[in-house]
C-alpha cells in the first residue's frame, strides 16, 4: 500500500511526467514534457521557474509553437517587453523579436546577418536590464550558428579570495556604441539612442531570488572598470573575462528546430558562432521581466 498523505497515491506524480537532464557539470537543464501537461496548470509555471533559476539556462525541445503559442508559453515566466529596435519585432506579436539572417520579413537592411555575435548578456544599456530571454529556433542552418552560454556565478564562487576583494565595489561601464559600430546597427531612432546611452553597473551582480553573487560583464560592451588606471582595468577585464569563458564554464549548444533555450541574464553570459550567409537561421526571441518585486537587478 502506498501511503496517500505522501502525496503519492494521489495521481499527480503519473500525470506530471516532468523530467530534467543535465545539459553540463556545472549548470543548464533540459526540461523533457513541459509542454506535454494540458491546460497549463499553475503548478508548473512555477515549476519551470524554479528550474530556470536552479540551472541558469532551461532547454526545451521538439517544440512546434506559433507566434501566440511562443507568447503564451514565455508569459510563464513573467512580463513580456517589447524590445526597442521595433522594427526587428513581428508585426502581429510585437513581444517578439526576429533574430534571422531572413530578408523576406520586412526587416531593415542593417538587421543580423550571419556573422558571429560576441560574449554578451542582454540589455545591459538600460539601468534595469529584463532577466530572461527565451530563444526559440524555428529554422537551423545545416553548420555554424551554435550558441554559447558562460556560468558567470560559478565562474565568480571559483575566484581567489583576493580577487572577490578587490572587486566587490568596482563598476564597470556599459556603452552600447561599441555594439553598434561592431555590428554596424545604425538605421532606427532607437538604435541611435542607444548607441549614446551609457550605464555603469557593478561587476558583482547579487541575484534577487537565488541571491548568488555572479560576474555581470559583458565584453561586447563593457568599455572600462570605474576608477581604475586604463592598464589596470584592462588587465582585469581580461582577467575576469578569461575566468568566465575560457573554462569548462561554457555549454555550447548545436540547434534543432523546436529547440527553445530559456535563459537567466543574471547568471550567464551568451554568445553565437557565425554561419553560411546562404544559409537560413529562423530564431524568435522573447524578454521575459518578472515580477517588480523579484526584479531588484543588483
Ligand atoms: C539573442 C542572442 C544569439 C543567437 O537573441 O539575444 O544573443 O544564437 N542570440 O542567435
Ligand atoms: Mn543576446
Amino acid at each position: 500500500m502506498q501511503d496517500e498523505s505522501q502525496g503519492v497515491g494521489d495521481g499527480i506524480y503519473r500525470k506530471a511526467p516532468l523530467a530534467v537532464r543535465p545539459l553540463s557539470p556545472v549548470f543548464g537543464a533540459e526540461v523533457i514534457g513541459a509542454t506535454g501537461i494540458a491546460g497549463n496548470p499553475p503548478w508548473l509555471a512555477k515549476v519551470l521557474n524554479q528550474l530556470w533559476f536552479q540551472h541558469g539556462i532551461l532547454l526545451f525541445r521538439d517544440l512546434d509553437f506559433d507566434e501566440a503559442g511562443e507568447v503564451a508559453f514565455s508569459r510563464m515566466f513573467g512580463e513580456l517587453e517589447v524590445h526597442g529596435r521595433q522594427d526587428f519585432n513581428s508585426k502581429d506579436n510585437p513581444q517578439l523579436l526576429y533574430v534571422t539572417n531572413r530578408r523576406d520579413l520586412g526587416l531593415p537592411a542593417d538587421a543580423l546577418s550571419n556573422d558571429d555575435l560576441e560574449w554578451h548578456t542582454d540589455q545591459t544599456y538600460l539601468p534595469r536590464p529584463a532577466l530572461g530571454s527565451l530563444l526559440f529556433a524555428i529554422e537551423v542552418p545545416a553548420s555554424g550558428g551554435n550558441t554559447y552560454w558562460a556560468d558567470t556565478a560559478a565562474a565568480y564562487d571559483r575566484l581567489p579570495e583576493a580577487t572577490k576583494q578587490r572587486i566587490a565595489c568596482l563598476r564597470a561601464v556599459h556603452d552600447h556604441g561599441k555594439v553598434t559600430m561592431t555590428y554596424g546597427l545604425k538605421t532606427d531612432d532607437f538604435q541611435r539612442r542607444r548607441s549614446t546611452r551609457i550605464e555603469s553597473h557593478p561587476i558583482v551582480r547579487t541575484h534577487p531570488i537565488t541571491l548568488r553573487k555572479s560576474l555581470y560583464l559583458a565584453p561586447t560592451v563593457v568599455t572600462h572598470i570605474e576608477g581604475l588606471a586604463e592598464a589596470e582595468s584592462t588587465a582585469l577585464l581580461e582577467e575576469l573575462t578569461a575566468a568566465i569563458t575560457n573554462t569548462d564554464l561554457v555549454y555550447e549548444h548545436r540547434w534543432r528546430a523546436g529547440d527553445a533555450v530559456l535563459w537567466d541574464n543574471a547568471r550567464v553570459v551568451h554568445r553565437r558562432d557565425r554561419f553560411p550567409a546562404e544559409q537560413v537561421r529562423f530564431m524568435r526571441r522573447t524578454t521575459i521581466r518578472p515580477p517588480a518585486e523579484i526584479s531588484i537587478p543588483f
